[in-house]
């Protein structure tokens, strides 16, 4: 992400997009569970709807961002529960500068690994320098090997009664433009934002050479249901590493 608050347009209404998932929250409570994690930092927690999961599962929670207009929205759920949550202004790339302390697990969750300009061999180093020895880094991105035979050009991500949020992809070799055109129609407003992210597209071949290179090994699920990723049939690309 660049200096500007690229997030700005979209802050106010992201939460709109998630709905609960109990399939995700299994998943992350068993990962958390047979890998010893006490501790978790969420490096791009966004709004923080997933640092609150993380906090009911009982571990500990730290989050941080680069977007200031993510990060008010995650202050207040955080305060709204008056949860045990630090938060902070950090760039993932430079985790070490401001974190002196290590974590049993870093996640950086929906994409947010593969924004166009995030370098990541920078990022997976500064990972692995704030992770503890059998820690684990889990991120996950929606582009797949089989999505990405016959990509979408637009998704209505979200549309109903008061609220509609529709993504216009572009392609452009490995980079995708993503429009994100949202609506709001209650009985007592209407407004209208728009914003665009670049997001690099990379498969699985692409993570096993970034992650060996990283000097990381991982696992490649399909679904928050723990099914193998398969480059021939999944629909989303999860990744938990561990250093070599
Ligand atoms: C698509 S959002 C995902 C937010 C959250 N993880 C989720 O699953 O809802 C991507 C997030 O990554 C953050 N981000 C992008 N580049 C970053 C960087 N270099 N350091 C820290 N956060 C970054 C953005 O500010 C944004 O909040």
């Amino acid at each position: 992400m660049t200096d500007q608050d690229t997030y700005r347009n979209i802050a106010e209404y992201y939460d709109y997009m998630h709905e609960k998932n109990p399939e995700r929250e299994k998943f992350f409570a068993t990962i958390f569970r047979d890998n010893g994690v006490k501790t978790v930092l969420d490096c791009a927690c966004g709004t923080g709807g997933d640092l609150l999961m993380f906090h009911s599962l009982g571990v500990e929670v730290t989050g941080s961002d680069l977007s200031d207009s993510m990060l008010d929205r995650a202050r207040q759920k955080i305060e709204k529960n008056h949860l045990p949550i630090a938060l902070s202004k950090v760039d993932f790339h430079k985790l070490s500068d401001y974190f002196n302390k290590k974590f049993d697990a870093i996640v950086c969750l929906s994409n947010a690994v593969n924004e166009n300009d995030i370098v990541i061999d920078k990022a997976l180093k500064s990972f692995k320098s704030v992770l503890n020895k059998n820690g684990i880094i889990i991120f996950d991105q929606g582009q797949t090997d089989f999505t990405m035979k016959n990509p979408l050009k637009y998704f209505p991500v979200v549309n109903n009664r008061d609220f509609t949020r529709l993504f216009i992809m572009e392609y452009n070799n490995d980079v995708m433009k993503v429009e994100v055109f949202d609506f709001l129609h209650t009985e007592e407003e209407n407004d209208f934002r728009h914003s665009e992210f670049f997001i690099k597209i990379r498969l699985y071949s692409d993570w096993q050479t970034i992650l060996e290179k990283a000097g990381l090994t991982a696992e490649f699920y399909g679904d928050w249901n723990f099914q193998k990723y398969s480059p021939s049939e999944s629909k989303r690309l999860i990744v938990v590493a561990k250093k070599k």
